[in-house]
């Protein structure tokens, strides 16, 4: 058996070199040793996956960080680095089936990198006295070896050691805290045990006021604060437990066992769905919990997003369409406004025709708000009036169980809802999503 080398690239047509061939990861350990004042960071990523074809040569995804030991199965194996893909060959080739574990023992201080998609850097970000990561699309391979495309879906266990005083937080449960034999340094151990997607994952580091709380369902409610934004933020995340009942009344059960969100000292104007864990900047962070419809967005997309995932980039309709349309079932809740009143009023905004399509944006408008937010949100609307409010809910809930956990595209859901509905509505898609006139706000 020789095997051929695995692709660059996981077929991404924004993203070429994102994710590889050849491989499916199970399993990321990553074990992080970080000196927050100097942002240095030792890292042992143990990776456990599996060949999915006879596999001579492999990459993962890494960009920066200095590379010094690197195993497949415990044997030193040799590799070099081309731009983000660190490419691997095992001593000896892995036939298509076979489970393998790669170690990658790495330092440096972690930079973010730019992005074709939005106009700030992404990856992991230090701030003086800590970091964060925000990774979407394309930043996770700035501060571990991975299979950076969220159709490679994997569960992870994160033992960060920092100094003791210093918090580190990441996706999942906080299972350990140990501190070291002299108490120097102190080693948390988060279970992030849902599948994953790759810009999903999360490790904060800093001044943090960790609250934890029983929420409805059975969900543990855990805020990580920062500490200066702590008596601010907890008013401005205090409707958590209504809206997690809200949305499971909505989409289904709460996807994962642990909910709560990352506020971090920092102005970045952006928010991340990042799993079971959302993260916040201070912007938003005021003291006042009306307005609070963008803390629905973020935890709406634990169900659109984080627990069914992106196939392909282009779809990203599914998340953010979804996302906003949440916020209005929110704002229906807390203030009464319908939802058909709130999606004609971003109706009557939109232009006539637009130029970026909803179903394929493409990279440089991954995040366009009119064309990937608004116009699928509305279309969604439109879908409702179509199929009634008793279809529309049980479409949601048919989609969100049965991709639970996996991927899934727009012809999924496009499938689920003539399934449901029982008459076939790809007219409906086509017209809102790859075509440039703005439909209607009607019932097909
Ligand atoms: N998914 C985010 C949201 O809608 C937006 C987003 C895209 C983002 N890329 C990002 C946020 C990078 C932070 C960093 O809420
Ligand atoms: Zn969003």
């Amino acid at each position: 058996m020789s095997g051929t080398s695995g692709a660059r690239g996981a077929g991404d047509a924004y993203f070429p070199d994102l994710g590889n061939g050849g491989y499916d990861v199970a399993h990321y350990a990553l074990n992080l040793t970080v000196e927050p004042t100097s942002n240095h960071l030792e890292g042992v990523a143990t990776i456990s996956a599996t060949a999915t074809q006879d596999l001579s040569r492999f990459n993962l995804d890494l960009l920066g960080l200095e590379v010094y030991t690197l195993k497949v199965d415990g044997n030193d194996a040799p590799f070099t680095r081309d731009g983000s893909e660190l490419v691997i060959t095992p001593a000896k080739p892995l036939a298509k089936g076979k489970d393998f574990t790669v170690s990658v023992l790495y330092r440096g201080s972690p930079e973010p990198r730019s992005t074709k998609a939005i106009p700030i850097a992404v990856g992991w970000i230090a701030i003086g006295d800590g970091s964060f990561v925000l990774s979407e699309p394309d930043g996770a391979s700035t501060w571990f070896p991975v299979n950076d495309h969220p159709i490679d879906k994997a569960t992870y266990t994160f033992h960060l050691t920092v100094p003791s005083g210093v918090t580190a937080a990441a996706n999942g449960d906080l299972v350990a805290t140990t501190p070291s034999p002299d108490g120097a340094h102190t080693t948390f151990t988060y279970e992030e045990t849902a599948p994953m997607a790759s810009y999903l994952a999360e490790v904060a580091i800093g001044d943090y006021k960790v609250e934890t709380s029983q929420g409805p369902n059975g969900v543990k409610i855990r805020n990580v604060f920062s500490s200066p934004l702590a008596t601010q933020a907890e008013e401005d995340f205090r409707r958590t437990p209504e809206m997690l009942q809200l949305f499971a009344s909505d989409f289904g059960p709460y996807p994962f066992d642990i909910y709560g969100v990352l506020v971090v000292n920092e102005h970045t104007n952006f928010e991340l769905e990042t799993q079971t864990m959302s993260l916040f900047d201070s912007t938003l962070i005021d003291g006042n919990v009306k307005d609070d419809f963008i803390v629905a967005h973020e935890l709406a997309h634990q169900w659109f997003g984080d627990s069914v995932s992106l196939s392909s980039w282009k779809d990203i309709w599914l998340n953010e369409g979804f996302a906003t349309y949440a916020e209005w079932l929110w704002t229906e809740h807390t203030d009464g406004v319908s939802v058909q009143s709130q999606a004609q009023q971003l109706h009557d905004k939109l232009p006539p025709s637009s130029d970026v399509l909803p179903g394929d944006p493409g990279v440089d408008h991954l995040f366009d708000v009119g064309a990937v937010y608004a116009r699928p949100a509305v279309m969604l609307q439109a879908l409702r009036m179509s199929v009634g409010d008793d279809a529309f809910f049980t479409i949601l809930r048919t989609y969100l169980a049965k991709f639970a956990g996996k991927n899934a595209t727009t012809d999924d859901f496009i499938g689920v809802v003539n399934e449901v509905a029982k008459r076939d509505l790809h007219g409906l898609f086509d017209a809102w999503l790859y075509a440039a006139p703005l439909p209607a706000l009607a019932a097909s």
